[in-house]
């Protein structure tokens, strides 16, 4: 194996390992892709990475740590599941990788790289949330940052296509992660999530509706800009990302309050922002602008630890 910049790994070569290694292929470093691992020897994406020249093994975590080169690797991308990221973390976490998860398993911190990227860079396990937490989260924060979020509730539509086995297996930690980083990185004081599976033919573009809930009065002009900056800056590794209607803003005063299930009634002001997200069509067509969400954050975020670590080795 040669000894590139920053040589990453990828375990699990379905569709967010694959959509993420022709992403670092394609970007102009310092990343190398120095190993992709699976475990089924018949899946498309480890044999995509043999035909790029990528080294490849099927015998998951353990035939990550047997590969010749393996101390050269500076970073793991966890793109497998939940529950294997548990096993993956605990053969990795000895062996001086930092690890960046893909998963919704949660064992790191979160990380949405336009909210938080400087908070937690240092962190050995870096979790990426979902798709649908780095479609919204960037949302709930640009609102709570002009007025304080008291809910937050997000609904993600993606189509079936672009949800692999991974997925599908993950769709409770995609609520509960999800709504957690409504809150945790967010601000929102609670959260809620909801993914939706859409089986339309030909598929439907990646969509986001995000409702936040303000109470009394709000500066509509100020959150629109700060909404606005927001999309701006995940455009910078996401062009594909924008509001598909204005901000809609509805007020509710004592006359007509909002009735919510479970908190009862609301007075002040609802906030919907409605995304689409098309993809950069790397690896599965436009559709699945899910995986771009997920794949150009964690790369963003790669290539910022690796800059980081570079410039303190004075490399
Ligand atoms: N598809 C999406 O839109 C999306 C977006 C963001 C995050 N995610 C998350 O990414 C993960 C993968 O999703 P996906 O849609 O790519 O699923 P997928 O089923 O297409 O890919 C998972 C891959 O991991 C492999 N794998 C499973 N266990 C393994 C192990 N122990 N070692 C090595 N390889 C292993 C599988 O063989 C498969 O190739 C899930 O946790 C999902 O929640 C998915």
């Amino acid at each position: 194996m040669a000894s590139p910049a920053f040589p990453v790994a990828i375990i699990g070569s379905g569709n967010i390992g694959t959509d993420l290694m022709l992403k670092i292929l394609r970007s102009d470093g310092p990343l190398s892709m120095a190993a992709m691992i699976g475990i089924d020897p018949a899946s498309e994406g480890l044999a995509r990475a043999k035909q790029l020249g990528v080294p490849t093994s099927s015998d998951g975590v353990d035939g990550l740590l047997a590969l010749p080169g393996f101390d050269q690797i500076r970073l793991v991308f966890d793109a497998t599941s939940a529950e294997a990221h548990l096993r993956h973390w605990e053969a990795l976490r000895h062996n001086g990788v930092r690890v960046l998860d893909l998963t919704p398993a949660a064992v790191g911190p979160f990380c949405v790289p336009v909210v938080n990227l400087e908070d937690h860079i240092d962190s050995p396990n870096l979790n990426m949330v979902t798709c649908g937490g780095q479609a919204t989260v960037p949302i709930v924060a640009a609102v709570n940052q002009v007025a304080p979020v008291s809910y937050a509730e997000i609904v993600s539509s993606i189509s079936s296509r672009s949800a692999g086995p991974g997925t599908r297996a993950n769709i409770d930690e995609f609520t509960e992660t999800t709504a957690t980083a409504l809150q945790v990185v967010g601000g929102a004081q609670r959260g809620k999530a909801v993914i939706v599976l859409n089986p339309a033919d030909p598929p439907i573009l990646m969509r986001n509706t995000v409702y936040c809930l303000v109470e009394g009065d709000c500066d509509q002009v100020a959150i629109e800009a700060s909404i606005a900056a927001m999309i701006e800056r995940v455009q910078r590794y996401v062009p594909g990302y924008r509001l598909k209607q204005p901000v809609q803003f509805e007020t509710f005063g004592p006359d007509n309050p909002l009735s919510i299930p479970e908190t009862g009634k609301f007075i002040g002001t609802r906030i919907t922002s409605l995304l689409q997200v098309t993809g950069a069509a790397d690896y599965l067509p436009a559709y699945a602008g899910n995986l771009d969400i997920m794949t150009s954050a964690a790369l963003a975020t790669a290539k910022s630890i690796a800059a980081q670590t570079m410039a303190k080795a004075g490399v």
